[in-house]
């Protein structure tokens, strides 16, 4: 979030809304160079039967009805950049008693405020692989969102995805798997929801990378570009691959979606009619409500058309008190550009989703925190600096919120190597080396947004960040661990004192904890020279280094990292002195604890959500770190389809039996690995069909597009009123002049941009056809029929009670499939030694279905489909042909 001048937003307005026709392609895009989308209009209205919101439905008709043109336009246009207390703050309803809603970053707990948690980030959770940790953890924070007074939680993220390894926000989300992932998001929100507070499934979609999502933060970083990239995705790859787990929070009733910064095929996401009127809307039936992320929104009437519902945070850029929204959405109603009908909608999709996660106007909580200022008194409005009151209540929303943290962060780390050294039994003698281990000098919320990599990291950076209510280091929880087992306990916590390490880990009887990290983050925030995205898969601050170092002197070496998603171990990871790999990822508060608790063994460690490659290369992905397309959108070709992570690594290196290869494109650790306290025989697959339901194409017609209430088309009915005082750069639904259409816009492209170009489809409210891949949320329903549930016998054979993770893939078959794909999995916690569990799994149609492009909907091809169930992505004693 950095702040844009308004001349680029101007210059962004100017050439993209002239963009829309085809889906949008940018003046220096050329239709015939690039790729492009095709256009999909109307934007659909909600079903009022759609499974899950019929009474939201009604409870959002009954209030929409009684609104005004400038109340609905309100509910729609965010006040601007720190208009008021919360990251992004909706116009209010005064005469029916409603404040602004409040949104609230983000995916790891609240952001900016004060005595709440700081939750394990995304993939930490991601990597327990736990239905109920991931419910659980929304619900905790839902639960404290809702008591600091916040409407809707910026979370949960399944984009980025993690095409690329180095993508700075992957660690967001939970998992590069998008049938795991899907299951993360949709767990997540409903335990948000469950909280009280709307969740946010984001970013939607084709974000995976930081490098030129927005062009005024490019420009920051030397490159003259004007438009943001495109991610360049094609139609087989977005179904199965980046859409998958929007469809799964989608059916899981999730209330909100925030569209994302980048354009894809050359049409920016909050404005692109194939991706949110055609995808979203109409194939997933999704009824809540699309939000822009942070100045995403380029256009006004066009973005509506396209199905966006709600503009964050509501300015053209930060603070420069105008909007695409705000008085033009007034306007655009007014001049016929945009119909009645789709601001009705907006308003009931925001409304419906408002009143399904139990929220009443008549009950809505004070917002308790301000985002701005950590003082008592400030200034309610903080960028017009009006209002002086108390702004922070230090409301502490935290519980026993920390009890889950530690359970989670221990649960979500991956034990990647293990001679013999874990668990540690009361150790004469521990050595903790390594800056990683300790606190940041400058405390742990020392860096803003944690934009820095100092001391231990338990979050990384950006948007997606909290602040710490507390830290427990890795040093201070294995000291005090130390203390109570008699063990002597010495820790060096920085990376450059060798002369003392070497002498302290020479010892005899030492085991030596080594910890070392690597960090990434948004892109408004560089960190070493990483632009959010990172520039290598090394480790930071010479971690490599020091890990070799004391693996060359101590036969006992203990690694512990704590980063974003994999780095290289390639040179060190199988020195014999190197007895322990463990990878604690991004713990949060608990992170000593968290690592004390797996080191001596007193929690089940969990499994890696992505693949450890042995180079950079193996890969076969990377973030697009230069401009490619001169001063237009640099553009990303998604060529490698849905071959990303071990769909790649299992095409260039297959392998079955889970062996090592010394092969450089094989991984050193597989998607899905991760070592036990105990051993796990698998035995006794079976396969049981289910009475085969047909899939049939959803037809019939939607119902006209309601209209509620009207409206005069007088533009003087719609000027400021004299008895509301303006505050300065807020953003109202009101005109400030009613001389004519184009001065009240104060957009010299009015009445030349949007109406010119958008489709007569735009505004069309009579009843459309269904869409045969739709017909409910998340899809046609037919998808979740139940083709096959397969079961296997787990047996624990070694003698320590512990948790096994069954996984279960499918060769779906045909050329250029990947060779499997998880669609199976479950947490299995303490199995005793001996005893022995049935694994169970769901087979639906959609599991068995690849895209169709021509069709335009799922097919279970005729190719032959295999099942796989093991203990990793290539650990798979058991398979089947699925008759
Ligand atoms: C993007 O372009 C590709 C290739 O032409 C096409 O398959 C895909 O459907 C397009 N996607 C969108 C969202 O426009
Ligand atoms: C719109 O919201 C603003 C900011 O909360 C408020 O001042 C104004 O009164 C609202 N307008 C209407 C029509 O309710
Ligand atoms: C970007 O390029 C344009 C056109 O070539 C030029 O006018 C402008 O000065 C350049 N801006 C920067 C920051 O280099
Ligand atoms: C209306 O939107 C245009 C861009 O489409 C912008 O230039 C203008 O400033 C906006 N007007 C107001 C009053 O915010
Ligand atoms: C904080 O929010 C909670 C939940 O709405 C509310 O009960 C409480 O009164 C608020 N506290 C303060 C001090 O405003
Ligand atoms: C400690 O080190 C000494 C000297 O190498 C050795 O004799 C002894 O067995 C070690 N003790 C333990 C508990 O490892
Ligand atoms: C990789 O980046 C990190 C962080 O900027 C840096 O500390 C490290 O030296 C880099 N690695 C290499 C091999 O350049
Ligand atoms: C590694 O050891 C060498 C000497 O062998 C020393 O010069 C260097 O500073 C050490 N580096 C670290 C990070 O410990
Ligand atoms: C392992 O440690 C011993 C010292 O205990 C050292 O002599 C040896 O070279 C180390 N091995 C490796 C491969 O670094
Ligand atoms: C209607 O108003 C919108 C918003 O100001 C503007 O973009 C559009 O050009 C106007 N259309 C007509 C036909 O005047």
């Amino acid at each position: 979030m950095k702040t844009t001048s308004l001349v680029a937003a101007v210059l962004l307005a100017a050439c993209t809304d002239a963009a829309i026709p085809a889906g949008g392609i940018s003046k220096f895009a050329r239709k015939d160079d690039h790729a492009s989308s095709p256009p999909h209009y109307p934007s659909p209205w909600m079903d009022p039967e759609a499974p899950g919101w019929e009474n939201a439905y009604a409870s959002a008709r009954e209030f929409v009805s009684q609104l005004t043109l400038p109340e609905k336009v309100n509910l729609t246009t965010g006040v601007g950049w720190m208009g008021e207390r919360c990251v992004g703050n909706a116009g209010s309803i005064p005469r029916l008693g409603m404040r602004g809603l409040c949104m609230q970053d983000g995916p790891l707990g609240i952001r900016l405020s004060d005595y709440n948690s700081a939750f394990p980030g995304g993939i930490t959770a991601g990597a327990s692989w736990s239905r109920k940790l991931w419910h659980e953890r929304g619900l905790l924070m839902g639960t404290e969102a809702n008591e600091k007074g916040i409407d809707v939680l910026l979370g949960p993220a399944s984009g980025p995805l993690g095409r690329a390894p180095t993508g700075g926000r992957n660690w967001e989300g939970f998992t590069v798997d998008p049938y795991m992932a899907g299951i993360a998001l949709a767990q997540t929100s409903v335990g948000i929801q469950d909280g009280g507070v709307i969740a946010t499934a984001k970013h939607y979609i084709g974000n995976e990378q930081e490098h030129f999502r927005q062009a005024p933060e490019a420009i920051g970083y030397g490159f003259n570009i004007t438009e943001s990239s495109s991610s360049n995705i094609d139609d087989k790859t977005l179904h199965e691959l980046y859409v998958w787990p929007f469809a799964d929070a989608v059916r899981a009733g999730v209330g909100a979606v925030m569209c994302s910064y980048q354009q894809v095929n050359n049409s920016y996401s909050c404005q692109n009619s194939k991706i949110i009127n055609g995808i979203l809307k109409d194939e997933l039936g999704f009824q809540g409500f699309v939000m822009s992320d942070w100045q995403a929104q380029h256009a006004g009437a066009a973005t509506a058309a396209a199905g966006l519902d709600m503009s964050m945070p509501g300015d053209t850029s930060f603070n420069t008190g105008l909007s695409y929204w705000g008085a033009n959405l007034t306007l655009a109603v007014i001049n016929g550009t945009v119909p009645e009908w789709r601001i009705d909608d907006m308003a009931m999709r925001i409304m419906a989703s408002f009143f399904k996660v139990g929220r009443t106007v008549e009950t809505m909580p004070d917002i308790n925190f301000s985002s701005w200022s950590r003082d008592t008194f400030g200034y309610v409005q903080s960028a017009a600096k009006e209002n002086w009151d108390q702004i922070n209540y230090g409301v502490d929303v935290r519980h026993d919120h920390g009890k889950h943290i530690r359970e989670a962060a221990a649960k979500g780390s991956v034990v990647l190597k293990n001679t013999g050294s874990l668990p540690l039994n009361k150790p004469k003698f521990v050595a903790v080396i390594g800056e990683d281990a300790g606190s940041n000098p400058a405390g742990p919320n020392g860096c803003s947004d944690r934009g820095c990599d100092d001391g231990t990291l338990a979050m990384a950076w950006g948007s997606g960040t909290s602040q710490f209510s507390y830290l427990v280091t890795p040093d201070a929880a294995l000291q005090f661990q130390a203390i109570e087992d008699g063990t002597r306990y010495e820790s060096i916590l920085n990376n450059n004192r060798w002369a003392q390490v070497s002498q302290l880990i020479a010892q005899p009887n030492v085991t030596a904890i080594v910890f070392a990290n690597a960090d990434s983050g948004e892109g408004y925030i560089n960190v070493d020279g990483n632009e959010g995205d990172r520039k290598n898969l090394t480790l930071w601050k010479e971690g490599d280094e020091l890990i070799k170092n004391v693996s060359s002197i101590c036969p006992n070496t203990i690694v512990v990292l704590h980063t974003v998603g994999p780095v290289l171990l390639t040179e060190w990871y199988d020195n014999p002195n190197i007895t322990a790999i463990v990878w604690a990822g991004l713990p949060g508060q608990e992170s000593g604890n968290s690592i004390t608790d797996i080191l001596y063994g007193k929690t089940s460690p969990g499994r890696s959500p992505f693949t450890w490659g042995r180079t950079r290369k193996s890969y076969g992905t990377d973030v697009l770190y230069d401009a490619n397309n001169g001063q237009g959108a640099p553009q990303q070709e998604f060529s490698e389809g849905v071959f990303i992570d071990y769909r790649h690594f299992d095409r260039n290196s297959p392998s079955t039996d889970g062996t090592a290869s010394s092969d450089d494109a094989a991984p050193l650790y597989e998607f899905g690995f991760g070592l036990s306290w105990s051993t796990f025989e698998y035995s006794s697959l079976e396969i049981q069909p289910h009475i085969d339901t047909i899939y049939e194409p959803t037809s019939g017609d939607t119902i006209a597009a309601p209209e509620l209430g009207n409206f005069s088309i007088d533009l003087a009915d719609y000027t400021f009123p004299s008895d509301i005082r303006y505050i300065y750069q807020f953003i109202y639904p009101w005109l400030n002049t009613s001389s004519s259409g184009k001065e009240a816009s104060a957009d010299p492209y009015y009445g030349q941009t949007a109406d010119q170009f958008l489709p007569p489809k735009a505004v069309d409210g009579s009843p459309q056809p269904k869409n045969p891949a739709g017909g409910a949320p998340g899809g046609n329903p037919g998808l979740w029929d139940v083709l096959y549930t397969v079961s296997a016998t787990v047996t624990n054979t070694g003698d320590v009670t512990t948790d096994e993770i069954p996984q279960l893939y499918i060769s779906l078959g045909g050329k250029n499939e990947p060779v499997r794909v998880l669609r199976g999995f479950e947490r299995i916690e303490g199995i005793a030694a001996g005893q022995s569990v049935i694994f169970t799994a769901d087979i639906t149609r959609r599991d068995l279905s690849n895209w169709d492009i021509t069709a335009q909907n799922w097919v279970i091809t005729k190719h032959e489909k295999k099942v796989f169930v093991g203990s990793s992505s290539r650990n798979l004693p058991l398979s089947a042909v699925l008759e």
